[in-house]
């Protein structure tokens, strides 16, 4: 039976992991999977998740199933971090999941458990997994505009435009912030103008929010998302906790699904118990009890949101010091803007062949598509990188 197998297209932001490993050169920069790393190249465990993991270890009495959607403070916790007190906790099913990508994963599932015919509008461009998860379960996809390759900012007319074909039923894949893999975000006032749109429509949002904290910060990262929320009858919302906690490996996501009426959260709640049923079973634990223990004590949290918070001002400085090498190296504005975009990842424009180009000679790694992990630099490597930029593209 095996040996009917096809061989798979391999994913681009791992197979670029493995080259990155296999390259020789200690001059060598990895700004392709999106992973945070400080000025040494280490990606951290963040002090609070160690200080409750050391506390967990101490009480922690049993490792016996928890419910299939989860242990209940944490979302709890989630729902209060990602939407405050946008929506009536009373509307919100929630489930956790193995990652942000499970989220994702089992909203999918869901939209069409609902909606069998739904077509998923995604931008472009979108996270390549995003694309490869919706193809995998034969849902109906569109691309919608976003990113302006030429000024590498959001062309929102054209996004608008791109979605008027949306209908009750269809859902739209959304980024609540840091885009990836642009770095492009729209303003409070463009989700407000979507979220007007999708009311008119009846469209299904999806939002998935997997760098809270690492754009505006942790509560204007979820503005546009809580907007929409508090306007929108229904919302669905895949969270990831890899990147602002941290805790990549635990596979820590959570999905919430927000009912029009809180009579309807109990079907919704059965149907994401049931998902999780029928892929894995009962969520993991580790990093969502971790999550909790963070979110709930508020030494902890504090700590946490200051580690946070130096990650993010890290990778703004990063940005600041990179733009500013570009203009310097090119007499021009072309790349200025790299300051104005947020989170990990920036798209720079650069042509494939160019992106080829800066690893076989500078040993620069990113994605064929130019997307940059910005906290893959270092004060000393942001010069390398402005030179390679200045004499490829
Ligand atoms: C990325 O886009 O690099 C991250 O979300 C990691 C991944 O799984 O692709």
């Amino acid at each position: 039976m095996l040996t009917n197998l096809k061989p798979q297209p391999a994913d681009k932001i791992l197979e670029l992991m493995q080259l990155y490993r296999d390259d020789p050169r200690e001059t060598k920069i990895d700004l392709g999977v999106g992973v945070y790393k400080n000025a040494k190249g280490e990606t951290p465990v963040m002090r609070a998740i160690k200080a409750a993991e050391k506390q967990l270890w101490e009480s922690e009495t049993t490792k016996a199933y928890t419910g299939l959607a989860g242990d209940p403070a944490f979302a709890g916790a989630m729902r209060k971090l990602v939407l405050n007190d946008a929506v009536d906790g009373a509307r919100v099913a929630a489930a956790a999941t193995p990652g942000g990508t499970g989220a994702v994963r089992q909203a999918l599932e869901l939209i069409r458990l609902a909606s069998p015919d739904a077509r998923v509008w995604v931008s472009n461009p979108t996270w390549p997994n995003h694309l490869s998860i919706i193809r995998f379960l034969g849902m109906p996809m569109t691309e919608y505009p976003y990113f302006d390759n030429a000024t590498c900012t959001v062309d929102f007319d054209a996004m608008m435009d791109g979605l008027k074909d949306v209908k009750a039923g269809d859902a739209v894949l959304l980024h609540a912030c840091c885009h990836n893999p642009t770095g492009a975000n729209l303003t409070l006032e463009q989700w407000q103008v979507l979220s007007a749109f999708l009311a008119k429509t009846g469209a299904m949002p999806l939002v998935d929010i997997a760098y809270q904290g690492f754009g505006d910060g942790l509560e204007a990262d979820a503005a546009g998302l809580r907007h929409l929320a508090a306007t929108l009858p229904e919302t669905i919302i895949a969270a990831s906790c890899s990147k602002n906690f941290g805790v990549y490996r635990e596979r820590t996501g959570i999905l919430m699904a927000i009912s029009d009426q809180a009579s309807g959260t109990a079907v919704t709640q059965g149907n994401l118990n049931y998902l999780n049923r029928q892929n894995f079973s009962f969520p993991p634990d580790h990093g969502a009890r971790l999550v909790t223990m963070v979110l709930e004590d508020a030494t902890l949290r504090a700590d946490w949101m200051d580690e946070l918070e130096s990650v993010r001002q890290n990778m703004l400085s990063l940005r600041t010091q990179l733009a500013e090498e570009l203009r310097q190296r090119t007499n021009s504005g072309r790349f200025d803007f790299i300051a104005q975009h947020r989170g990990m990842f920036s798209r720079i424009g650069a042509t494939p062949e160019q992106v080829q180009k800066m690893r076989d000679d500078f040993g620069i790694y990113m994605v064929g598509d130019s997307r940059m992990n910005i906290a893959g630099l270092n004060s000393a490597s942001v010069p390398v990188l402005a030179q390679a930029i200045a004499a490829t593209c």
